[in-house]
């Protein structure tokens, strides 16, 4: 679920191609995700689709005249503007040549075009074409102008279009189209200007070009904190080990396999970093040598040697600092405003959770049982312990891992709120 789109007023544009049959599967999301969807449809995009089966998902009338007048409230109001006005979010997908076309030239010709035109907030598009007319000169030009005013793009991808041609042309999926537009209307949000890097996934670490020593983390939680942090508007980063769920759409992705890898690249991008969240399970020990040939089976027992790997945490959580406040000892020893910490134990969980927050040099740790059968690796669920720096203790009920991730996320709000943060300067 996406609560940034609860309540929220989407028009949903449908221009005139094949690929109007996905946008069946995106306002049946925006739907279930609470949002009021307006789906638009041009003539012929209601040639593909019938307008019915949009009516029947969206559970409201579906437009395609510009004559047609809504009720609203129980007052008849002129249709286009009245849309325009109240809508949070205009999404045109798919978003023919035509159809781009028109808005960069700002004409009104039909319900679709005079509705942007009247309209002034987040839009979205996902343009959906042959790979020729997409990179027209005119397309690109088109497409430029709609940038220049602030426009958003999703797409087009590479992939097999209408003609059996396989070219740049293919509208995005509704997936992504959904995950990138909770990235446009969370723009603006608390955490505007500030950037959130989260670690998730398993790390690996390689015995032989086939064999790796793991962990059961399947990313889970990783993946919805960068959801919520997307959603409040921070500039997301997530460093991700191998997942096995899909990646966030609107996050910046930096895939990652083993410890040092991850250490790497979080140590990369700490001096623009204002939060970090370490959600990833990451291994402690490595094998001391990887062979670079595969193992071969022996009678004997085998033995590796294991070597410690960095805590990236304490490393990050040790430093002093900020981007705001630099310490005299230099640039080098920035520590973000924010450093959090997960404690999965299955055993002694307080003590070892505030052990980790005072060694780690946290903010805040978020402890959670993974003995218990509902919290952990692999389930939908969490139960957790917040552990605060200043001593506070927060029991947090059974909650989706959704739910705890937007909970914690609410935390690094009002954590930067006490520590009257500033926006990120341009
Ligand atoms: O010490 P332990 O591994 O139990 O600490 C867990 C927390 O530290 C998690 O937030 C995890 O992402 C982080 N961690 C890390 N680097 C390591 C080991 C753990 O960042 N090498």
């Amino acid at each position: 679920m996406a609560p940034i789109l609860s309540g929220k007023r989407i028009i949903l544009g449908i221009s005139g191609g094949i690929a109007a049959y996905k946008s069946v599967t995106l306002a049946s999301r925006f739907t279930q995700a609470n949002a009021l969807v307006d789906v638009i449809m041009t003539h012929s995009a209601a040639k593909f689709v019938a307008p019915v089966t949009f009516q029947a998902i969206t559970q409201r009338d579906v437009a395609t005249d510009t004559f047609e007048f809504w009720h609203d409230a129980g007052r008849l109001r002129i249709g286009h503007v009245a849309l325009a006005h109240a809508a949070d979010l205009f999404i045109i997908a798919p978003a023919t040549a035509h159809t781009i076309a028109r808005l960069a030239l700002g004409l009104s010709d039909d319900l679709l075009s005079i509705t942007a035109l009247s309209y002034k907030g987040p839009m979205l598009l996902a343009p959906a074409m042959e790979t020729n007319m997409w990179t027209h000169p005119a397309t690109m030009r088109n497409v430029q102008i709609l940038g220049d005013w602030g426009v958003d793009f999703i797409g087009p991808a590479e992939g097999r279009l209408a003609s059996g041609e396989v070219g740049e042309g293919r509208v995005a999926e509704p997936e992504e189209i959904f995950e990138v537009a909770c990235k446009v209307i969370g723009r603006g949000g608390p955490l505007d200007g500030l950037r959130v890097v989260i670690t998730a996934g398993g790390t690996r670490e390689a015995i032989d070009p086939v064999r790796f020593m793991g962990n059961h983390s399947t990313g889970k939680m990783g993946v919805a904190l960068a959801r919520a942090a997307r959603d409040l508007g921070a500039d997301t980063v997530l460093v991700h080990a191998p997942l096995a769920v899909h990646p966030p759409g609107g996050v910046a992705l930096v895939p990652v396999h083993t410890a040092y890898q991850m250490y790497a690249a979080v140590m990369e991008d700490l001096p623009q970093t204002d939060v970090l969240i370490g959600a990833a399970a990451v291994a402690d020990y490595r094998p001391s040598a990887s062979a670079d040939k595969k193992l071969k089976k022996l009678p004997q027992q085998q033995i590796i040697t294991l070597e410690r790997t960095p805590d990236i945490l304490q490393a990050v959580g040790q430093r002093r600092g900020n981007a705001y406040c630099p310490d005299p000892a230099g640039p080098d020893r920035q520590r973000p405003r924010l450093v959090i910490g997960f404690a999965a134990e299955t055993n002694d969980l307080e003590a070892n959770a505030l052990g980790k927050l005072k060694r780690k040099n946290l903010d805040l740790i978020v402890l959670n049982d993974v003995s218990a059968a509902d919290s952990g690796f692999a389930v939908d669920t969490n139960r957790v312990i917040l552990f605060e720096r200043d001593g506070n203790r927060e029991d947090w009920p059974l909650m989706s891992k959704e739910e705890v991730a937007q909970a914690i996320l609410q935390r690094v709000v009002a954590r930067l709120g006490r520590l009257n943060w500033q926006k990120r300067r341009p």
